[in-house]
């Protein structure tokens, strides 16, 4: 009988044959897939898990404060944050090519999870990395999908001295019931069904180069799109709803007596089954303008808001 209930039993029962005794690591992204295995495995091993949080400082707004609070309070998980929000911008600092930016994202995350991982290490050692692997990416990769654990393998990217036995407890799950546990194991709503959000996060939403105040601008837009879009309960029927900012145009406007000369914002909701194709989202045309008024009416730079109607393909999902 496939229920929640005994899926999240019998993993928690394979989890604690598997490790014993031992200690596992596991990095959270703010995502559902990680929350939920972090989450599952908590069940089952709870302080031999450590969960490592690295704030790349390019989440939207609220969501590390929800990983580092309101995560550790639903599931007592034992967790590191790697508050790494300099590190990144200094390393993105007039960098504007997308892969560029992808690169040095990528490579300051391994970076900063590797330096905790071992400083974590210790005596003891480390011996499992948890990955909220899905069973459509297994299926991506040519994997067998019947194994809740995949042995030894170099991840992600990871140096070859770091070596991990993978644990990848969703790895025989849909999305459908990856959310089912995370519900079945408490997690809030507002994290089981948040929507797919990039790792590099806000960095590849930003056209032009990454700076902190460009960071503030786009996350309070973000902020509000995201409201509204819950305000009208429509969270569920779109798939992904990016916000981008165009930091290198300026428009001319008019605000009260004045003119002024900002930044177009971008919104680019989208509905899709899987990421591969998407349409461009038909939001009701009230909900766009609230979305507009309130965006050129709180952020100040802001001065233009314009809807994205391009499919995937020719159109990608993300600006970059
Ligand atoms: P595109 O823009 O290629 O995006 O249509 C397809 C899906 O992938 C996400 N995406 C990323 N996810 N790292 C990620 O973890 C990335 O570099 C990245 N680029 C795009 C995107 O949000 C969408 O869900």
């Amino acid at each position: 009988d496939w229920t929640a209930e005994n899926l999240v039993n019998e993993s928690i029962e394979t989890i604690r044959k598997t490790v014993g005794d031992r200690r596992v690591l596991c990095a959270l992204s703010g995502g559902v897939d990680s929350a939920v295995a972090a989450a599952l495995v908590q069940r089952a091993i709870g302080s031999q898990l450590t969960c490592v949080f690295v704030d790349h400082g390019l989440l939207r707004e609220g969501e590390a404060d929800q990983v580092k609070k309101d995560f550790v309070d639903v599931t007592g998980v034992d967790l590191v944050v790697a508050d790494e929000r300099d590190r990144f911008l200094n390393a993105l600092a007039g960098v504007t090519d997308p892969e560029e930016k992808r690169k040095i994202i990528g490579r300051e995350f391994i970076r900063t999870f590797e330096a905790t991982a071992s400083s974590l290490a210790g005596e003891r050692g480390i011996d499992f990395l948890v990955q909220g692997t899905l069973y459509p990416d297994v299926v991506e990769s040519g994997g067998n999908g019947s194994a809740n654990i995949k042995s030894h393998h170099n991840v992600g990217g990871l140096p070859d001295d770091l070596q991990f036995t993978l644990i990848e407890p969703l790895r025989t799950m849909f999305k459908d019931e990856v959310r089912a546990v995370g519900t079945q194991l408490g997690l809030p709503d507002s994290l089981v069904w948040r929507h797919p959000f990039p790792g590099p996060g806000l960095g590849i939403r930003i056209i032009g180069e990454v700076t902190a105040e460009r960071l503030d601008i786009l996350r309070q837009a973000d902020s509000i799109a995201r409201a509204e879009l819950a305000a009208a309960r429509l969270e569920r029927d779109i798939w992904q709803f990016p916000v981008v900012l165009l930091a290198d145009v300026r428009s001319v406007g008019v605000q009260g007596d004045g003119r002024t000369y900002g930044h177009p914002i971008v919104l680019r909701p989208v509905t899709s089954d899987d990421a591969m194709t998407a349409d461009w989202a038909k939001l009701p045309y009230e909900v766009l303008e609230r979305i507009s008024t309130r965006i050129t009416n709180e952020c100040p730079e802001v001065n233009r808001v314009v809807v994205d109607i391009t499919s995937k393909p020719p159109g990608t999902i993300e600006w970059e």
